[in-house]
């Protein structure tokens, strides 16, 4: 036996099974045999992955399954879902351009369109998505594109997204839809007219809080392209295990938002009959403010998101925290465990209570991710936060 071998690569050994679940690839390079199959790999004759950050076989199985789910084709794995929002904007957008942002769109997406954006000369204006005349009214004539999320954080607002998309496809602005919180199994939207559609694959798609990760896709060949060539140039492509980790999570997709949203269906029931709680937003309750928008685009999947006020101040909040305390108090969505999060003191911390207030976000507002408990157990354990209140 050789005692000394060169250093890479000896192969895999030879086996006439194939693994049943997609390996993981962690490979930074990939070597091909002469410089004319490198010639024939980037100028698309043959396919071939080279360095990692420009593609990896983890990052297209994963979105390709997001494709499938979304009717899309040719979709990007990023690192994260503000990667996907990164790179739908800046990556499409010049300097001259101005766009649209939902007014309640998330956090740091918002922050992007306030500071981010204008300090590179992208004008950036943000109109309530509910109401497509305020939309209209925020249009430029230079504006390119329209940025929403269908169902808004924590308000859980419905957009018109039929009458936005109606009006940028008569104008020639791009819709980007940002379907994190409704995901591919409440609503489609290349099939309501959107161009660009975005995802935090960190959340319910992956569903594990252990994967930070996100996706975008357009509709347009060319656009694609662009947005690939855009994150690749500058980083925002994911690593092999994060993919690999959210493929798996994502075998699981239908089932998890299945009973996710049974129970927050319950837990929304449950909420309205307590006297401690002052008010319930569900989207397919009959007192939700968008109720019938609801019912039309959504067709009566009301997610798993459920946001409810308390009677109080701070005080009740803390104490509710505290009496629920089987439940992680932590500011994400779509883990398999419930979360609850409070507004007041964390994503919305930045605004005045004015402006909080103007939103209907007091320190009595708490957003529940409604994730796969016992639902028993799950209104037991409300039951006694707010018992504690
Ligand atoms: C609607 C929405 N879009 C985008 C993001 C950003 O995703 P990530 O945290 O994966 O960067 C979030 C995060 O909470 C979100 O809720």
């Amino acid at each position: 036996m050789e005692k000394k071998t060169l250093i890479r690569p000896t192969g895999l050994p030879d086996s006439a099974s194939v693994p049943v679940v997609t390996p993981i690839m962690p490979a930074v390079a990939y070597a091909s045999a002469t410089p004319d199959t490198l010639d024939d790999q980037y100028e698309g004759r043959v396919h071939g992955y080279t360095y990692s950050r420009e593609g990896h076989p983890n990052a297209a199985v994963l979105a390709a399954r997001i494709d499938a789910m979304e009717g899309a084709r040719g979709g990007i794995a990023t690192g994260s879902g503000m990667a996907a929002v990164t790179a739908a904007l800046m990556g499409i957008l010049s300097s001259g351009d101005h766009v649209v942002g939902g007014d309640q769109l998330y956090g740091r997406s918002l922050r992007l369109m306030n500071e981010d954006l204008p300090r590179l000369g992208i004008e950036t204006s943000l109109a309530d998505p509910t109401s497509v005349t305020a939309v209209k009214a925020a249009l430029r004539p230079n504006t390119r594109m329209v940025l929403i999320e269908v169902v808004s954080n924590p308000t859980l607002r419905i957009a018109d997204l039929d009458g936005i998309a109606d009006l940028c496809n008569s104008r020639g602005i791009l819709l980007a839809v940002d379907n994190t919180f409704t995901t591919p199994s409440a609503i489609r939207p290349f099939d309501h007219g959107a161009d660009i559609v975005i995802h935090s694959v960190t959340k319910l798609m992956a569903g594990h809080s252990d994967v930070m990760l996100g996706y975008v896709v357009a509709k347009n060949p060319a656009l694609n392209e662009r947005l690939t060539t855009f994150a690749v140039t500058t980083g925002l492509t994911p690593s092999p295990f994060d993919c690999w980790l959210a493929e798996r999570g994502l075998l699981t997709f239908d089932l998890r938002f299945e009973k996710a949203q049974a129970n927050a269906e319950k837990l929304a029931g449950f909420l309205a009959t307590r006297p401690e709680v002052k008010h319930v937003l569900y989207p397919t309750r009959p007192d939700h403010p968008d109720k019938a928008r609801a019912q039309s685009l959504l067709q009566g999947v009301g997610c798993n998101m459920v946001s409810f006020v308390l009677n109080g101040g701070r005080e009740q909040a803390n104490a509710f925290t505290t009496g629920a305390a089987g439940l992680a108090f932590a500011p994400t969505l779509g883990d398999v465990g419930t979360t609850i999060s409070h507004p007041a003191s964390s994503s919305h911390r930045a605004l005045s209570a004015e402006n909080r207030a103007a939103i209907g976000i007091t320190e009595g507002f708490f957003r529940i991710s409604v994730g796969l408990e016992d639902s028993d157990a799950l209104l037991a354990e409300f039951a006694k936060g707010l018992d504690a209140v």
